[in-house]
């Protein structure tokens, strides 16, 4: 494996996807691994992350300086870097100027360069440091400079050992992904053998370790996060899984069946599917208000839980589709703990479970391409985010059965429609919200009508930070809009939301 040392938490796992997507299997290690440990992995190389603090500061962490000595190759990025001037013979200084933010960089006309062979002479790059590196390794040559670095790279080609002060993986730095490839495949000589495979066996093997005997359970949304979990985590342990799925009553159309073919029917997961509308419907009775509604949501599953006790009491662990998107977003632990268990929908908390988070390395597209290798359909690898509170934080007004079958339908409408027009992918988002609360007039058939509108929305985002409202074609407006007023009762008016986020949200609630 190429071995990520890691130095602060988010910067390693960014760098071990970055290998991982050049199909270089990886594994993060923490920064007190000893040179035995190191030996016993056999590793192709080596990269040092950056890391919060300064390589001069008390307590900083290092690196066993024996890992020097085994010949292994090795990349220092950022606080890495300096790591390696600070331990082989250079200098790190704190000069009072530290650069922050895209940086223009360029190479030294001196010495050649493997990171950058191919590059131009200028291009720019990512920093966030304060310290700088002011003379690199004995053996090193510096390989570039920047306004206020003298040494922003340095390299030796004969211990093939390299330093850049910039984040190759972020993908502001231009040519990041270049420079990291040169280092594995030139410099380091990697050999190209991961697949996609390689994430399964590890993952599985890690869930087998941690689960050991014990029986796990999982609670399924319909979403691609714990339908991918559940079905790593069946690969893993099989019968000792239990899937509970919840039908609120506030699903999309066909996704109660969705979920039943794939786990019951495909997978032979032992799936517990809870029809639990009617109690939501109660709850939600007379309830307008956005947050009344989502807590009522979140506190009927909790009661949900409860009444299932006697059939998953035996379980004693809990599968969180968590991200490692999710991972960074809460920092640490112990507050991906609490997010996770938010995201089920709220588990009781007098249950106790441990976690097992099979997917916290992954991003979404790989969470995808682990999905589809377990067998996993599209319908459901493809499917849409859809928020935990379902429909009912769609339906503006009061939520009732009869308004979240209209809204299904005119939902089903949207979907077909943008699927049949090649969106469904390049769309974070596109669905229907009634606006159950207002009425308009309208005429069909030579009659007066006086229904509800439907808001059409549809979005592209990265990660639901921030959206634009698609530029949707006209012909696919107009067949959304014909359709739905034409089949779907109760609603005579489409319109069509063009508010990007923010300063909208992407949903109405
Ligand atoms: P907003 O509307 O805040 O939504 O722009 C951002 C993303 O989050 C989803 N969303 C939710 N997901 N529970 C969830 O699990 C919720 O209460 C909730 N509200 C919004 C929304 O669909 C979008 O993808």
């Amino acid at each position: 494996p190429v071995l990520v040392v890691d130095f602060g938490a988010q910067y390693a796992q960014v760098i071990a996807r970055r290998v991982r997507e050049v199909h270089v299997y990886s594994e993060i290690v923490p920064h007190d691994i000893s040179a035995e440990e190191v030996k016993a992995k056999n590793p192709a190389a080596i990269i040092l992350s950056g890391g919060p603090k300064s390589v001069n500061e008390d307590g900083a962490p290092s690196l066993d300086e024996r890992i020097y000595d085994l010949g292994v190759p090795i990349l220092g990025i950022c606080y890495g870097a300096q790591l390696l001037a600070r331990d082989l013979g250079g200098e790190v200084v704190r000069n009072g100027v530290g650069e922050y933010g895209r940086t223009g960089i360029r190479r030294s006309l001196a010495s050649t360069s493997t990171l950058f062979s191919s590059l131009p002479t200028e291009f720019s790059v990512w920093m966030s440091h304060f310290d700088a590196i002011t003379q690199a390794p004995v053996g090193a040559t510096p390989t570039s400079s920047t306004a206020v670095s003298k040494v922003a790279s340095f390299e030796d080609a004969v211990k093939k050992i390299a330093g850049v002060q910039f984040h190759p993986e972020v993908t502001h730095s231009e040519f990041g992904k270049e420079v990291l490839s040169n280092f594995l495949f030139e410099l380091a000589q990697v050999p190209k053998v991961w697949t996609n495979y390689s994430i399964i066996e590890e993952a599985v093997k890690e869930v087998r370790a941690q689960v050991g005997e014990r029986k796990v359970i999982c609670a399924l949304s319909g979403g691609v996060d714990s339908s991918v979990a559940a079905a790593l985590v069946h690969e893993a342990v099989g019968d000792q899984l239990t899937c509970v799925f919840v039908d609120t009553g506030l699903m999309r159309q066909g996704e109660v069946e969705a979920v039943e073919r794939t786990f019951r029917d495909q997978f032979s997961i032992k799936l517990i599917t809870v029809d639990a509308s009617d109690r939501f419907f109660s709850v939600l009775r007379g309830v307008e208000d956005p947050e009344a509604k989502r807590k009522a949501i979140g506190e009927t599953f909790i009661r949900v839980f409860e009444d299932l006790k006697p059939e998953i009491e035996d379980a004693s662990v809990l599968v969180q589709g968590t991200l490692y998107p999710d991972v960074i977003e809460s920092g640490t632990k112990t507050a991906a703990k609490i997010k996770s268990h938010h995201n089920v929908g709220g588990l009781p908390d007098v249950m106790s479970f441990d976690l097992v988070e099979p997917l916290r390395w992954l991003f979404k597209d790989e969470v995808r391409s682990v999905g589809s290798e377990l067998g996993l359909p599209d319908e459901i690898l493809w499917r849409q985010p859809f928020p935990g509170p379902g429909l009912a934080v769609r339906i503006l007004g009061e939520v009732t059965p009869e308004r979240a079958e209209t809204l299904r339908k005119a939902d089903l409408i949207v979907a077909e429609e943008i699927y049949k027009a090649g969106l469904t992918k390049t769309l974070w988002q596109s669905f229907a919200v009634l606006v159950a609360k207002v009425k308009t007039v309208g005429v069909m058939g030579d009659e007066r009508t006086y229904d509800s509108p439907v808001i059409l929305r549809a979005v592209t985002s990265e990660d639901a930070m921030t959206a634009d409202w698609a530029r949707l074609p006209y012909e696919v407006l107009e067949s959304i809009s014909r359709r739905i007023v034409a089949e779907v009762r109760g609603v005579n008016r489409v319109a069509y939301d063009i508010t990007s986020k923010p300063p909208g949200t992407i949903e109405w609630e």
